[in-house]
């Protein structure tokens, strides 16, 4: 069934568990999710990017989604428009049926450009009014996402802010973020604490902690009734990296945040785990092997079944390090 991701995350919170969300742009990535949260029976939480309705187009993503509740009856999914860039792109979300859109006023329209404190609040306001008006829920952002020693963003295309930032835009403020939610009513929030998007988060081996867990503990203790949201959350599997590179690939040494790392932050009251690198980097090293090793094959669903079965794991992995199982 659809549901709001309000409902989703009070169960999650009452249960002490935190959601995975997962990026989804085709039927490959619909159905490894789908897959993956029948077997281990947990809920779902599938979002579109603004990149992922200009490839498959809103009413085909929407189709997508409606179709796995269609197979997957027994199963709650949300379907949550992930870093809406304004108010008209959330109110085009809800027309489309969506359960839940993200207001992301923490960067501009451009999706690169840091912006006031007023601004967000005014963006993300009008936009929960439409949204509750509706039975959808709000996710806002407080913070700009980035790497806490370098200031990058991270991500080269898509969300993420330009340039070098400092600390007090990459990691979000407790006074600002128990005001922020006083001035918009938003359902969730996504804080900055020290992930940011892509590949190229870290580019040592993390040896101790990445994640301000000291920060999320603070705003949860201040916020308890919000749900707290942890973008960029992508492990970047070091076994998918060294597949693509022995199969033709070249992506260099990175690292992404450990998985051990995030269930920290989900007994300190994160809710929403974002993820899509992850399932992009299993997804070309499941293709990749498969064709390098099968070179006479030219059926696709023969190699787009290795990506889903390989994405099914991934998906599976945190579903049960979050504490998933069992709480569809
Ligand atoms: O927020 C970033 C997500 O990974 C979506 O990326 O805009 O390339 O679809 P995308
Ligand atoms: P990753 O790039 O770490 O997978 O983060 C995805 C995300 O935050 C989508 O909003
Ligand atoms: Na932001
Ligand atoms: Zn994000």
């Amino acid at each position: 069934a659809l549901v709001s991701m309000r409902q989703l995350l009070d169960h999650a919170a009452e249960n002490s568990y935190g959601l995975p969300a997962f990026n989804v742009n085709n039927l490959e990535q619909m159905r490894a999710i789908m897959e993956a949260a029948d077997q281990v029976n947990a809920p779902v939480i599938v979002q579109a990017s603004a990149g992922a309705r200009k490839y498959a187009g809103a009413p085909f993503l929407r189709h997508l989604i409606l179709a796995a509740i269609e197979e997957f009856p027994h199963i709650p999914v949300v379907m949550h428009q992930d870093h809406g860039t304004s108010p008209a792109v959330c109110q085009r979300s809800i027309q489309l049926g969506f359960s839940s859109v993200m207001m992301d006023g923490s960067l501009g329209e451009d999706g690169k450009t840091p912006t006031s404190y007023e601004y967000n609040v005014d963006v993300t306001r009008r936009v929960v009014e439409m949204a509750h008006a509706c039975g959808v829920s709000v996710e806002g952002e407080i913070g700009c996402l980035g790497n806490l020693e370098t200031g990058l963003a991270g991500e080269e295309d898509g969300i993420g802010a330009e340039g070098v930032l400092d600390h007090s835009q990459l990691l979000t403020s407790v006074d600002e973020a128990v005001s922020f939610v006083k001035d918009t009513d938003v359902d969730a929030l996504a804080i900055a604490i020290g992930t940011s998007h892509g590949a190229y988060k870290f580019s040592r081996k993390p040896d101790g902690d990445v994640l301000r867990i000291d920060r999320i503990k603070e705003i949860h203790e201040r916020l308890p009734n919000t749900h707290l949201v942890m973008h960029g959350s992508s492990s970047v599997p070091q076994e998918w990296l060294q597949i693509i590179n022995q199969y033709g690939g070249e992506i260099g040494e990175t690292y992404g945040v450990p998985v051990e790392e995030i269930v920290e932050g989900i007994k300190n009251g994160v809710r929403k785990v974002n993820i899509d690198t992850d399932l992009r980097l299993a997804s070309t090293g499941a293709i990749r092997r498969y064709l390098a090793e099968n070179p006479s094959e030219f059926d696709p669903r023969k190699y787009f079944k290795a990506s889903v079965d390989a994405m099914k794991q991934i998906v599976i992995d945190r579903y049960l390090a979050f504490g998933c199982e069992g709480q569809a």
